[in-house]
């Protein structure tokens, strides 16, 4: 079982303190546009908990793309800190309990500070990019140091997941310098991941699709064992995966010559399968085809909408792609359900391969 004894929300005082939380803000853009909010919206429920349960003030940090230790302006988070604010007032258009969220366009010094300082009680700053600065790669315990003194934060949350396997100073040092618990992402996917890789209940499966089978190599190796069948789709089966373990299934059929979707036969097979063995785990990683080109999103749409229409069956969906594209199923189709939606691309993938991660290993550790 995970030795992953951290705090969590629950074990922590929030009352009249002002709290540092970091959550995964990196989200797509395209020309400036946030083009899928799943990371933001999985943020709201460790905020509303946060605001219901009396702190003072909230200061959120986050990275966004790779700027590499230098200002990107097309990098900021300010346009973050405006779809933030409107998601945690849309179902609460009542003006009297409109919850701010005001941006900084620093992350440390003086201009930090004064923000934190004219901060109105109860309401939520966004401080600017962390990797703007080295110091966050570096996990600089002196970037660490600054973050908690400017923000004067008193206690430190961890809900960036998909960061998690990151040792960074907002993920790792920081957590000298205040003590810190999990938010509740963080909670809920270790505690859905860590029933899969720990304990699925059987018969358990596993569907891999995608593009490289090297990023994939350690979670089959890692879980082929609990395993009673695994399905290979996607470009790795496209590409001619082969393998002698009679418990893999390679997609053969191709809805098209040019293999850029698996054939919905194969999929009615696989499907097949779930329902003759009456399977109550699903692990599903990698789309079947090309999606963004609708044409070719046949085979993993077939899938999505079985799986979510499914219940009875734990299905668990990761890998940035294969989540990107079941939300938006979900944003057409909302009777979809799925036990988890992991936000974590290579943090999911990394946990499910058994791996320890930098950014839960500085969460059980007590800080100074
Ligand atoms: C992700 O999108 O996988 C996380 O935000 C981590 O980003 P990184 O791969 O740039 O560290």
């Amino acid at each position: 079982m995970s030795d992953l004894s951290f705090k969590t929300l629950r074990d922590t005082d929030f009352q009249g303190k002002v709290v540092l939380v970091r959550f995964d803000y990196n989200v797509p853009l395209s020309n400036g546009e946030i083009t899928s909010d799943l990371r933001i919206r999985a943020s709201l429920p460790t905020l509303h908990y946060l605001l219901e349960n009396g702190a003072r003030k909230i200061i959120i940090i986050s990275h966004l793309g790779k700027p590499k230790g230098e200002y990107k302006t097309e990098l900021s988070l300010g346009p973050v800190a405006r779809r933030l604010e409107e998601l945690l007032n849309s179902d609460n258009p009542d003006d009297t309990s409109h919850i701010s969220v005001e941006f900084c366009p620093e992350n440390t010094g003086t201009t930090v500070q004064d923000a934190v300082e004219n901060l109105p009680a109860h309401s939520i700053l966004l401080l600017e990019n962390l990797r703007f600065n080295p110091g966050e790669e570096a996990n600089s315990p002196d970037f660490a140091a600054e973050l908690a003194q400017a923000t004067g934060a008193e206690v430190f949350v961890q809900d960036g997941f998909a960061v998690v396997h990151r040792a960074h100073a907002s993920t790792s040092a920081i957590t000298k310098h205040l003590p810190a618990s999990a938010g509740l992402l963080v909670e809920n996917e270790v505690d859905k991941l860590s029933k899969v890789l720990y304990n699925p209940e059987k018969p358990f499966v596993i569907i891999i699709g995608g593009a490289k089978v090297d990023d994939k190599s350690p979670l089959i190796e890692r879980l082929a064992p609990q395993a009673d069948r695994i399905f290979v789709g996607g470009k790795i089966s496209a590409d001619g995966y082969t393998t002698d373990d009679e418990k893999v299934d390679v997609a053969t059929t191709f809805s098209t010559d040019t293999k850029l979707d698996v054939s919905t036969d194969w999929v009615k097979h696989l499907i097949q399968y779930l329902e003759e063995h009456q399977v109550k785990t699903v692990l599903w990683n990698g789309v079947l085809g090309m999606v963004e080109e609708p044409e070719f999103a046949a085979g993993s749409q077939m899938l999505a909408e079985y799986l979510g229409s499914h219940p009875e069956i734990t299905s668990v969906i990761c890998g940035g792609d294969t989540s990107g594209f079941v939300e938006n199923l979900i944003s057409t189709n909302s009777d979809l359900h799925f036990a988890l939606i992991s936000t974590g691309g290579g943090a999911a993938l990394e946990f499910l391969s058994g791996a320890a991660l930098s950014g839960l290993t500085a969460l059980t550790t007590n800080y100074d």
